[in-house]
């Protein structure tokens, strides 16, 4: 989430160089690039050749039109027109490669080396991309008042926050078909065959642009999580197209496809066992939590889950004009599972925090539940559950609630947690909308 913030940062940044130091020719977003079927790199974001790609609605059915999708490459310090470019797949569903790649820059170039280039792209109902799909028609009020019905907290925080969550889920999931069905009719063509297909649609004119037979072009890509659902989809809908592929912490497909995100919570327990061992190697200077082993790290941040479990924190913020507020459990939930998704940032954050809570300073951990990610686009939802259409295993009370058993049974730091926040979090987007399009 943080990284998601400085991409932010970065955008602004850049918008405001713009004005200040318009080049000729130099885009700052897509609005500007007419769509073609041709690759046509327009420079864009200072170091970047960005292109919107005009790609069939309905490859089944032609005649329905066109959509577009926003890709954007690095080029490579010593590649040539003919070098690979390696294609980043973000994560999501519904994560926008566009900005993956202009908040990854630096990284990348680390990671690939310069002899490629890199590309990235927002696949359909992404952002820059075309069938992006608002089921609050734009109305930001609307859109935080149903999230404040939605946000209850972990699940079972209070004897009805499992079927709270479950049935706000579900009024959502009509609320958007119907957003489907009136207002953008084609925003189911936003699935992932569909957005692998239109890779294959990259490829190929990418070889004709450099003078090569499309029919041999080949993908070099790296798909990260939701990235590698599609990485897989891409080898078994077209073997004979994979050149290079590197799939990165992965997400198990098949039960992707089934809306059932159950082994995503495995080892998450072991993932936070490790901030106790590294914070105890790291020493007192470097971890602010340390202590004189990595059980007694354990056992202290046992008793601040326990603390919480039992006794809400009032801050009144006074001292220093914050607003009043509360600090929950579900608060303390999610800074552990910011702190597992991202653990390298935020390992030596969380052990700050846990310090300042130890010596009765919670501050740190107010808001932080409903800073997790108020759902601010729909994009990953309309994949999901598109993908998923009529093997969703997540469509009653029942199931839902043994998932979350489930999850819970797995994992004591965020199993329950994970539910409520697959929902929410578009990075990382889930389970329980579980009625939608698919009920
Ligand atoms: C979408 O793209 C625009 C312009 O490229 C950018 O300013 C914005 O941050 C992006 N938003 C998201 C959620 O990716
Ligand atoms: C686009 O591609 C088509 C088919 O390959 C070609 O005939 C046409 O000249 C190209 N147009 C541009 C503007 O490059
Ligand atoms: C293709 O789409 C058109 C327009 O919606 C429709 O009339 C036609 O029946 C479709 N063809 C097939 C083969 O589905
Ligand atoms: C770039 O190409 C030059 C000339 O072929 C080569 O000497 C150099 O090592 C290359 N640099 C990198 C980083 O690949
Ligand atoms: C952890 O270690 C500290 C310092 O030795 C000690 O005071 C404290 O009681 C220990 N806490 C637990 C829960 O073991
Ligand atoms: C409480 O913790 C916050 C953040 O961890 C810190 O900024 C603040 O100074 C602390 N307050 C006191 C009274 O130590
Ligand atoms: C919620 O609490 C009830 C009663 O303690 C328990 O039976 C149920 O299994 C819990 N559900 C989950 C999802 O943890």
């Amino acid at each position: 989430m943080k990284r998601l913030v400085s991409a932010f940062v970065l955008f602004a940044s850049l918008g405001c160089k713009a004005e200040s130091n318009h080049a000729r020719d130099m885009t700052y977003g897509f609005g500007n690039i007419e769509p073609s079927a041709n690759l046509t790199w327009t420079p864009c974001f200072d170091d970047f050749t960005c292109s919107r790609l005009q790609v069939p609605l309905d490859y089944s059915n032609r005649t329905l039109g066109t959509t577009s999708i926003a890709f954007i490459k690095l080029a490579g310090k010593n590649a040539t027109v003919g070098s690979p470019s390696i294609v980043i797949i973000p994560g999501g569903p519904g994560s926008s490669g566009v900005d993956l790649l202009l908040s990854s820059q630096a990284i990348v170039e680390q990671l690939f080396g310069e002899q490629y280039n890199i590309v990235s792209f927002d696949p359909r109902g992404v952002n820059n991309s075309g069938l992006v799909l608002d089921c609050f028609s734009g109305n930001t009020e609307a859109r935080s008042t149903f999230t404040r019905l939605h946000s209850t907290g972990i699940t079972n925080v209070s004897s009805t926050s499992l079927e709270e969550q479950f049935y706000s889920s579900s009024i959502y999931g009509e609320w958007c078909n119907n957003a489907v069905e009136t207002v953008s009719p084609y925003s189911y063509y936003v699935t992932t065959p569909a957005s692998v297909h239109d890779l294959v649609t990259f490829i190929e004119a990418e070889a004709e642009l450099a003078g090569q037979s499309p029919s041999d072009a080949k993908l070099w890509c790296y798909g990260i999580s939701y990235g590698t659902a599609v990485g897989a989809t891409f080898a078994s809908m077209f073997p004979d197209r994979v050149g290079r592929m590197v799939l990165d912490g992965i997400l198990n497909t098949e039960q992707y496809y089934a809306n059932d995100w159950r082994d995503n919570v495995d080892q998450m327990d072991a993932a936070m066992e490790k901030f106790s061992s590294l914070c105890n190697s790291a020493g007192p200077e470097a971890c602010s939590f340390w202590g004189p082993t990595p059980a007694n790290i354990t056992a202290r941040l046992d008793s601040i889950i326990h603390q919480l479990q039992n006794h809400p924190i009032p801050i009144s913020g006074a001292e220093n004009r914050d607003l009043p507020a509360l600090v929950t459990y579900s608060d303390l939930k999610a800074l552990f599972i910011t702190t597992v998704y991202t653990p390298i940032l935020f390992f030596p954050v969380m052990a700050d925090i846990l310090h300042q809570v130890e010596l009765g300073n919670a501050s740190a951990l107010a808001g932080t539940f409903d800073n997790l990610g108020i759902v601010s686009s729909d994009a990953g939802l309309v994949i999901r559950c598109a993908d998923s259409y009529r093997r969703n295993k997540l469509t009653t009370i029942e199931e839902f609630k043994s998932y979350a058993e489930y999850t819970v049974s797995k994992s004591k730091y965020i199993g329950d947690i994970y539910p409520i926040f697959l929902e929410s979090n578009p990075l990382a987007v889930s389970s329980a909308f579980s009625k939608l399009y698919c009920g």
